[in-house]
């Protein structure tokens, strides 16, 4: 049995579509929040997972930020930690810690518009297609290795949040279904930073 950490700061739309998938191999072991007011952490409760905050308020700096949080994630033992809508750039000391078993959903097309309100800025650039990205998380803020995306056309009407509304019902199918591949052993990261994808009759696609 595999187990998942969630890490989310606020609604908790993404995770709850993880729980809701029911993985069968996984189990969600905790959802953890830097926010005590993050409504993700209800669902999580309701639904008999564990519960921590970590406040980033309480530390000094990022460095013993991540290290609280390291240590209150390391406790439920992870295979897999999955970054659900958790508002926090992480030092590179604890991304190197979780190497090849940390997911993020960024709501883009990346490498298009890294950061935040990626939609906005997408109406702005007046780019035809917009999306989300799952990818495996590494030092450089919204870089790592693509692993899913989902992409949608941007309607003439849209605004942003018409916009966000539509990515984030796709981001709701995609993210269960990379966590779903890193669960059944289909999904890794090769040494040279290449993701590795096995289908189900065992063939290996590489980029
Ligand atoms: C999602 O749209 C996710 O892609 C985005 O925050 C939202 C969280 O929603 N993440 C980022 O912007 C990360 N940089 P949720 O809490 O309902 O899953």
């Amino acid at each position: 049995m595999k187990s998942i950490v969630i890490l989310v700061s606020g609604r908790g739309s993404n995770m709850e579509a993880i729980v809701r998938a029911g993985l069968a191999g996984a189990r969600i072991s905790a959802v953890i929040s830097n926010r005590a007011d993050a409504k993700g952490l209800e669902f999580a409760a309701a639904h008999g997972i564990a519960t921590a905050v970590v406040d980033h308020k309480a530390f000094a700096s990022r460095e013993e930020f991540d290290a609280a949080l390291a240590g209150a994630i390391d406790a439920h033992r992870p295979d897999l930690v999955v970054l659900a809508g958790f508002m926090r750039v992480l030092t590179d000391g604890f991304v190197r810690h979780y190497e090849g078993r940390l997911l993020n959903i960024h709501p883009s097309l990346l490498p298009a518009f890294p950061g935040l309100h990626t939609h906005r800025r997408a109406l702005e650039a007046g780019v035809r297609v917009h999306g989300a990205t799952v990818h495996f998380v590494t030092p450089t803020l919204d870089c790592g290795p693509v692993v899913i995306q989902a992409v949608i056309p941007v309607l003439p009407d849209d605004d942003e949040d018409s916009l966000s509304a539509r990515v984030l019902k796709h981001e709701h199918r995609i993210y269960p279904q990379a966590v779903r591949w890193f669960v059944e052993e289909r999904l890794s990261i090769s040494a040279q930073g290449r993701v590795l994808l096995r289908d189900e009759v065992g063939e290996e696609a590489g980029w």
